[in-house]
């Protein structure tokens, strides 16, 4: 190949890779997600896996935000809730104010009974893994 045409080539090479980056770029934008897609809490009965993603999705379980973020104000669907631990101290003395442990176990297990589904309280080894 002449060495002109080669350049050419090259160029259009070149070309093609920044259409080719442009258009990955706009078809797959790059979006922060605004919650968690599992998460993992470490206790000292072992490890718990949380699939946030498939509780809060309307494609899952379709919970809203509320239902476990109960300090948001109704209809708040964009949030960066705080911890539960913020308010929930490990051993907190309030009776009306439940520990950190107990309203973990609470909430999951009070819906999980309620919707007659997912782990309850009993089988522990449902939600806690010894890894
Ligand atoms: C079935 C219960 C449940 C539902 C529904 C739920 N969350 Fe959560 N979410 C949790 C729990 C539990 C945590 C862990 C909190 C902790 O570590 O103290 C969490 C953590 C988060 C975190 C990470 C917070 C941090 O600082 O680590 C974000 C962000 C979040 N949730 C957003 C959302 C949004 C937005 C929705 C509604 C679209 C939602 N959540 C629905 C239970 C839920
Ligand atoms: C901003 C502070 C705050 C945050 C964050 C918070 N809580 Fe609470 N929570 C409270 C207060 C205050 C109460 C007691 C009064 C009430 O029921 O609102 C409470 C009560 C509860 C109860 C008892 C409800 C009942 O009917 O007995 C459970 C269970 C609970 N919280 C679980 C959680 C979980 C799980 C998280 C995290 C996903 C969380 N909380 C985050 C402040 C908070
Ligand atoms: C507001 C309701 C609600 C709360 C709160 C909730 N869950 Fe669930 N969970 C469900 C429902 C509904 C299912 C669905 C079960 C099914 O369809 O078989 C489920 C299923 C599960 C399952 C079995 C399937 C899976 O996703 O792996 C696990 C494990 C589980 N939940 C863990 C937790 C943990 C841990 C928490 C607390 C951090 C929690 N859940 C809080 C409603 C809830
Ligand atoms: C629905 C899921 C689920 C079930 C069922 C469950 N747990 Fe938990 N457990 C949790 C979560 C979530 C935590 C919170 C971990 C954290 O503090 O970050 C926890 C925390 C704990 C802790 C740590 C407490 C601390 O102060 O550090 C102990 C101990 C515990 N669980 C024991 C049990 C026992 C015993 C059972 C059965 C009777 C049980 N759990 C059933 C989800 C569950």
């Amino acid at each position: 190949m002449a060495p002109k045409k080669e350049l050419k080539l090259a160029y259009y090479i070149a070309g093609i890779l920044l259409f080719v980056g442009a258009m990955s770029y706009a078809a797959f934008p790059v979006k922060v997600p605004d919650q968690p897609r599992r998460i993992m809490f470490e206790s000292i009965a072992g490890k718990v896996f949380f699939d946030h993603k498939t509780h809060s999705a309307e494609a899952g379980y379709g919970l809203s935000c509320i239902e476990c973020h109960h300090e948001l104000e109704e209809g708040e669907t964009d949030p960066q809730p705080q911890r539960c631990g913020d308010c929930h101290e490990a051993d907190s003395g309030d009776e009306d104010m439940p520990k950190k442990s107990d309203a973990f176990h609470k909430q999951c297990t009070g819906c999980h009974e309620e919707f007659n589904a997912g782990p309850l309280n009993e089988k522990c080894n449902s939600c806690h893994v010894l890894l």
